[in-house]
């Protein structure tokens, strides 16, 4: 293995950037806080109360920005909830320094309580299901009935449920995660940014009866973290 390769397997297994834990006061938290604000406006009737973050591709900043709109969330009260439905690449368990024996697979195969499932972290008001252990088959495990009634606990216990999952031009598990959500978000890393893929990801979601409600513009330098920025704007 060349050695870029080791730092790249290196550098995408590490924690994410939690920003705006970090710096809340920075212009890049002030920007997570507005996705959480047209989260709210999305739909005023019937308050969205989960969100699915997802992608066209990999390496968009989906996970990145599940986890600082989870602590916005946290932030302004609310009951949170971290959900990493990505059972192929997770990486809560690093950001929140967390074992990761115990989480969404072992959980659904076992019927786990959610009390020895949910870890809180040191931020108030937000807790993190890790995904637990890789499973061999992930699709047909998020497409299972104690899935959905795992989520459905979950949601009973929190105002927000953020989950985190693959991107949708790669496997299923974004589509039959999103049928647990009242919404779904597109991260698109405007660098390598395909109107083709974002297209082919939106059709996808469609017609997996997904409530696409907009998409985060992330603008991954990757030579200058400070440089980036993320903004926000609806679907419609
Ligand atoms: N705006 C940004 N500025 C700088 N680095 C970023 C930004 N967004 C994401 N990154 C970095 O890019 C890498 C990929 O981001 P992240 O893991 O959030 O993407 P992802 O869409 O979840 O990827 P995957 O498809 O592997 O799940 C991480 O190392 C993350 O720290
Ligand atoms: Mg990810």
């Amino acid at each position: 293995m060349s050695s870029k390769r080791k730092k790249l397997r290196k550098y995408q297994s590490g924690p994410r950037d939690l920003i705006v834990e970090r710096e809340p006061k920075s212009p890049i938290s002030e920007q997570f806080r507005t996705i959480r604000t047209n989260i709210t406006y999305a739909n005023i009737d019937n308050p969205i109360k989960s969100v699915l973050f997802t992608s066209a591709t990999p390496s968009a900043g989906k996970s990145t920005t599940a986890a600082n709109v989870a602590i916005a969330y946290a932030q302004a009260g609310k009951k949170t909830l971290l959900l990493d439905g990505d059972l192929r690449r997770p990486t809560s368990h690093y950001t929140f320094e967390m074992q990761n024996v115990i989480g969404l697979s072992t959980a659904t195969i076992n019927d786990l309580p959610l009390a020895e499932v949910v870890r809180d972290t040191r931020i108030d008001n937000l807790g993190v299901v890790t995904s637990g252990p890789i499973p061999p088959n992930p699709s047909e495990l998020l497409s299972s009935n104690k899935m959905s009634d795992f989520i459905k606990k979950l949601k009973e216990q929190y105002d927000m449920i953020i989950i985190d999952s693959p991107p949708v031009l790669a496997v299923t598990d974004a589509q039959v995660l999103s049928q647990h959500t009242d919404g779904t978000i597109i991260v698109t890393n405007v660098e390598d940014n395909s109107r083709d893929n974002v297209t082919q990801a939106k059709e996808l979601l469609e017609k997996a009866d997904a409530n696409i409600i907009g998409v985060v513009l992330n603008n991954k330098k990757m030579d200058n973290k400070k440089d980036s920025y993320y903004y926000y704007y609806g679907s419609e």
